[in-house]
């Protein structure tokens, strides 16, 4: 092997070892904590919409995952986040990210929420924590009975 060579395939290596521990960090960045279930739609079951009300029924898979502390939910077509803040209380925010309006590209872990368009991160107030959002979410009134959540929008 000439020196030629060996540069080619050392680069090649380098490359490809650059390429694998990028491509490793990217799938550490899999949330865990994000299934399907947590994105959702209106019309999904256990959603109803009524006017600028959104009801989630605490017997569905939706109300469900918002059962539990951490608990979240992006109700995509309504643009809207919900979680559980404390084992009991519900918050409720515009998921219209207020650095570059990403809209659906969210995930949620311990309480906070972070767009993955650009990897701002909000927590559970929807308080930006980091940027480069430099605004906070808008929040929404929310409501909790032995049946449902409502979210007024
Ligand atoms: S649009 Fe959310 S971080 Fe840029």
């Amino acid at each position: 092997m000439n020196r030629k060579t060996f540069l080619k395939g050392s680069t090649s290596l380098f490359l490809l070892t650059a390429t694998g521990f990028s491509l490793k960090s990217c799938s550490n960045n899999v949330d865990s904590n994000v299934s399907d279930d947590n994105i959702v739609d209106s019309t999904s079951p256990g959603i109803t919409v009524e006017d600028n009300r959104i009801v989630i029924a605490l017997d569905s898979t939706s109300g469900e995952l918002l059962a539990e502390k951490n608990g979240w939910l992006l109700i995509r077509d309504k643009r809207v986040l919900v979680l559980n803040t404390d084992g009991e209380n519900i918050n409720a925010f515009s998921s219209v990210c207020p650095h570059a309006f990403c809209a659906v590209n969210w995930t949620s872990r311990n309480g906070n929420f972070t767009c993955t368009c650009h990897g701002s991160v909000f927590n559970s107030k929807g308080e930006v924590q980091s940027g480069p959002a430099n605004q906070d979410l808008s929040s929404f009134q929310t409501s909790v009975s032995s049946t449902q959540i409502e979210i007024i929008t």
